[in-house]
């Protein structure tokens, strides 16, 4: 098992200075950093396994249908599903999106309900937005506390056709009760659409036992390449469900006027795979067996609640797990942010593409730390430094 020593080398990123000082990388809950071992796996199909999968038949195009078959099943058994049940898209948006294109526009009628919370950023939120907008149908949001938890009892599930909800909030960092609203919403015959997107680096993930239909996640907040993601339906679910996107790859048969669709999961990929992506994927799942972040994940978390307290900052919600978001009084987060970038310090400042959670709790913007199996006391520390700083700019 790779220490935390150990992990910190594989990631070149780290070594970049900034302004004249180290990094401190604290903005992983945006884009995590890369392992050489996903740069060099990105490489080898860049370089080597370079055709086109599951189209030409020479042996490039045979080495690149191998990477995408292989990391399907690294995915499947990622996420305690089934190598059919994996669906590669371009990053949870799109995820989500195609349950709403699909799933959603074929079963969703005037007045049925689809319901989301308060936590969600706005990939897990504009799509039921868009589509209940098409088919009449009423979205309805579960309230929060102001610890960024759900309250079960409080929300209606009366007319709920399907449920969306963030697994880990990135702007609380609190934990959803995924089961239990799986319980619920299948008791009244409703799908539970979870995003993944700041769960999959921090928490094992089981969706036969978190009990949802979906699961999207985007590789890039998994130490892998931007531009790829997944989507994990239930078999039963997705082979009911008909294709959003039309193109190559997708089709059984294509007459001059109509077309059949291929089995599951491949109708719902049209178009030549993103191999490099799916190459770096299944590096990054590989690479994340090597190691357990949790007990050094929970000392950074814990370190940094500590820096923003001590600097008088009001966190949003009682973070359990990943990021802090927070505001300093008198401060504007983006100052905050430019301020720290002086120190070497990368954190991430505005409404983190969640306006309405902002408002929920009667801020504009935050600005807002997140740790990767990378942070490490160092970075903590300079965290703490960076708020005196900016403290002494802003008293
Ligand atoms: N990627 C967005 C974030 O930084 C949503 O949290």
């Amino acid at each position: 098992m790779l220490d935390l020593a150990a992990r910190r080398r594989e990631f070149p990123a780290l070594t970049t200075r900034v302004h004249g000082h180290r990094l401190a990388y604290l903005d992983s809950a945006a884009t995590a950093l890369r392992p050489q071992f996903v740069i060099d796996a990105i490489t080898r199909v860049s370089t080597h396994d370079a055709g086109s999968p599951s189209r030409s038949v020479h042996a490039l195009a045979e080495a690149a249908t191998e990477v995408v078959d292989t990391t399907r099943r690294e995915v499947a058994r990622f996420l305690g599903g089934a190598p059919d049940e994996v669906i590669f898209t371009s990053g949870t948006t799109a995820s989500l999106n195609l349950v709403a294109q699909t799933w959603a526009r074929a079963n969703l009628a005037r007045n049925d309900v689809v319901i989301v919370t308060e936590l969600e950023h706005h990939s897990n939120l504009v799509p039921w937005q868009m589509i209940c907008a098409e088919k009449g149908a009423e979205l309805r949001i579960a309230p929060i506390d102001d610890t960024g938890h759900l309250d079960l009892d409080r929300i209606s599930f009366d007319r709920a056709k399907l449920v969306a909800i963030t697994h880990v909030s990135n702007v609380t960092g609190t934990i959803a009760p995924i089961a239990e609203l799986a319980r619920r919403a299948h008791a009244v015959g409703a799908v539970l659409v979870v995003d993944g997107a700041q769960a999959v680096a921090h928490l094992p993930i089981d969706v036969a036992a978190l009990g949802c239909d979906f699961y999207a996640f985007s590789a890039h907040k998994l130490y892998g390449p931007t531009g790829t993601g997944i989507l994990w339906g239930r078999t039963s679910i997705l082979e009911a469900m008909p294709p959003w996107q039309g193109g190559g790859g997708m089709i059984a048969t294509v007459g001059d006027l109509t077309s059949t669709y291929r089995e599951v999961p491949t109708r719902f990929e049209a178009g030549t795979p993103n191999v490099l992506g799916i190459a770096g994927l299944g590096a990054a799942i590989q690479f994340t067996r090597t190691f357990d972040p949790r007990a050094d994940e929970a000392r950074a978390h814990a370190g940094l609640v500590a820096a923003v307290h001590a600097a008088g900052g009001r966190i949003l919600g009682e973070p359990e797990l990943a990021v802090v978001a927070f505001e300093l009084p008198r401060v504007h987060p983006h100052d905050i942010a430019t301020l720290a970038d002086g120190e070497g310090v990368a954190l991430r400042s505005g409404h983190h593409c969640a306006a309405p959670l902002h408002r929920r709790f009667s801020a504009l913007a935050s600005s807002r730390v997140s740790v990767g199996c990378y942070t490490d006391d160092d970075d903590v520390a300079q965290f703490a430094h960076a708020l005196v700083k900016i403290r002494e700019v802003f008293p």
